[in-house]
């Protein structure tokens, strides 16, 4: 894969961009804190006091290097960290008096009007349609969002105290989501049992790529910077912030084991327990270590998988057909690397990067839910990515990619859904290629794993930005 030289850009201010939108908070636990702006005059005054506890690139750089050393020290437990980041929805822009337009129609709009193009389930009620979503989010009345994470709840609460303390009764909560990485091995893993957060962009000038890593204009991510493509018509003021996709996604765990038990791929002499882990494999592109199909087809490699150098250099380009991956596979819907340069040059996935800094809600799976096979509580992913563009990024990986059957582009099969996130409203999808003997044979996936209860877009702002439009 060619890919040319990035022209240099100039460098980032660390100092001024959220904590979250390049590098993420490190976290073990994650609270979302939905809030409606309730005097906005009093909002505006006291978030001034909380600016210097707003977290900064830089400062979870010196996080990460205590993190390190900690480590390297080999001293027992996790050393006590946490940040609080900051973000608005247009409805917060509103009630706060800025006016602005931000250059993102669907930021403008909301994540609400955005339900039925990207295919959430839901219906159609007196001519509008209707979401299935949580109330909360369906409620109009989210103005901005609060992130605190973590090493612990008794961290971030000390935090969100603070908040509280400042705001008063400035503002006032709607609701709070409670993410937690998983327990002991499963650590960093989604609720499926996957490794996540593998594959994230690089972005030039502030990280350096590991092989196969796709690199990225800093403007992709932040906006303001070299390569933002809305450059030109955006305020600036909104330099140095991002947009925030926030989405509730319910997981339906023992659903999803039953149907990788019920639809075993066969081939001889793999027994069906490891027939049901291939197709678990090929429906993500991972094994559940994180090792990717495209390098290790047929057995997991958790070798390979713990390896940067090269858990992420592959590019779907070593064969045609879907004996490796299917073309469908999440991590190829979502990333499709050669299957878009290939026909379109080195630059074209790049565009539609997003940086993932979601974490899972919700317990642990019970017995009674293994042996019913029923999801009996709340669990998933409280879904982050940050881009400059909603429209190149999030929605446009749903709805051009994910959710579109035809997509790969001119493989000689219809690939189908993305079975991970892929969605067709209220009807059932399928896809090809999961039998790697048998590719044109279609699987029927009979319902959503992953269910969209809802969701908000927002804009981060920079710390200037925040002292100079967002307070009085
Ligand atoms: C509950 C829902 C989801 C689950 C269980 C899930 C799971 C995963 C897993 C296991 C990986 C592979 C590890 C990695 O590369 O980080 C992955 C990668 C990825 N996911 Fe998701 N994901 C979910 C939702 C989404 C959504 C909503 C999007 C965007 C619309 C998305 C976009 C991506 C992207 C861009 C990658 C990286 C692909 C690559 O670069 O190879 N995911 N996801």
């Amino acid at each position: 894969m060619s890919q040319q030289p990035l022209p240099p850009a100039p460098a980032l201010n660390l100092d001024d961009i959220q904590g979250d939108v390049i590098l993420g908070i490190p976290k073990r636990v994650e609270w979302f804190l939905f809030f409606k702006i309730v005097n906005p005059a009093h909002f505006k005054k006291h978030l001034k006091q909380l600016i210097p506890a707003i977290t900064t690139t830089n400062d979870i750089v010196k996080a990460r290097k205590a993190i390190d050393d900690h480590k390297k020290k080999g001293d027992p437990g996790l050393i006590k960290l946490s940040g609080i980041n900051v973000s608005f929805s247009q409805r917060g822009l509103n009630a706060l008096g800025i006016t602005d337009n931000l250059a993102d129609p669907q930021f403008a709009a909301g994540q609400f009007a955005s339900a039925q193009d990207i295919k959430d389930p839901g219906q159609v009620v007196n001519g509008a349609f209707d979401p299935a979503w949580l109330p909360q989010f369906k409620s109009h009345d989210i103005d901005g969002l609060f992130l605190f994470a973590g090493d612990s709840e008794a961290t971030i609460n000390e935090d969100c105290d603070k908040v509280f303390h400042v705001l008063g009764s400035s503002f006032k909560q709607v609701f709070k989501v409670h993410g937690n990485v998983r327990p002991g091995k499963e650590k960093g893993h989604e609720h499926f049992g996957f490794l996540d957060g593998v594959s994230l962009p690089a972005i030039a000038s502030v990280q350096t790529p590991l092989p196969g890593q796709l690199v990225v204009p800093p403007g992709i991510i932040v906006v303001g910077a070299d390569g933002d493509p809305n450059l030109a018509s955006r305020p600036s003021w909104a330099a140095n912030g991002s947009f925030l996709v926030y989405r509730q996604l319910n997981q339906l765990v023992p659903e999803f084991d039953k149907f990788l038990l019920d639809n075993p791929i066969q081939e001889p002499g793999l027994p069906p327990a490891k027939g049901s882990e291939l197709l678990g494999a090929r429906l993500v592109g991972r094994w559940k270590s994180g090792a990717p199909i495209d390098i290790t087809p047929k057995v997991d490699d958790p070798a390979l998988a713990a390896d940067p150098q090269r858990n992420n250099n592959f590019d779907f380009s070593g064969v045609a057909d879907q004996s490796k991956c299917p073309f469908a596979a999440h991590v190829r819907k979502t990333n499709p690397r050669s299957d878009l340069t290939n026909l379109f040059g080195a630059d074209a996935v790049k565009p539609h990067a997003i940086n993932r800094n979601g974490i899972p809600f919700g317990p642990e799976v019970t017995p009674q839910e293994n042996h019913e096979h029923k999801t009996h509580c709340d669990r998933g992913l409280s879904f982050v990515c940050y881009q400059t563009v909603l429209a190149n990024g999030f929605e446009f990986i749903m709805k051009s990619w994910a959710n579109n059957i035809g997509f790969p582009l001119q493989k000689p099969v219809v690939p189908g859904f993305d079975p991970i996130i892929g969605q067709n409203g209220n009807d059932a999808r399928t896809m090809q290629g999961t039998n790697p003997d048998a590719q044109t044979a279609t699987l029927n996936l009979p319902f959503e794993f992953v269910v969209a209860k809802g969701g908000e877009y927002f804009f981060t702002p920079s710390i200037t930005a925040l002292k100079t439009k967002f307070t009085a």
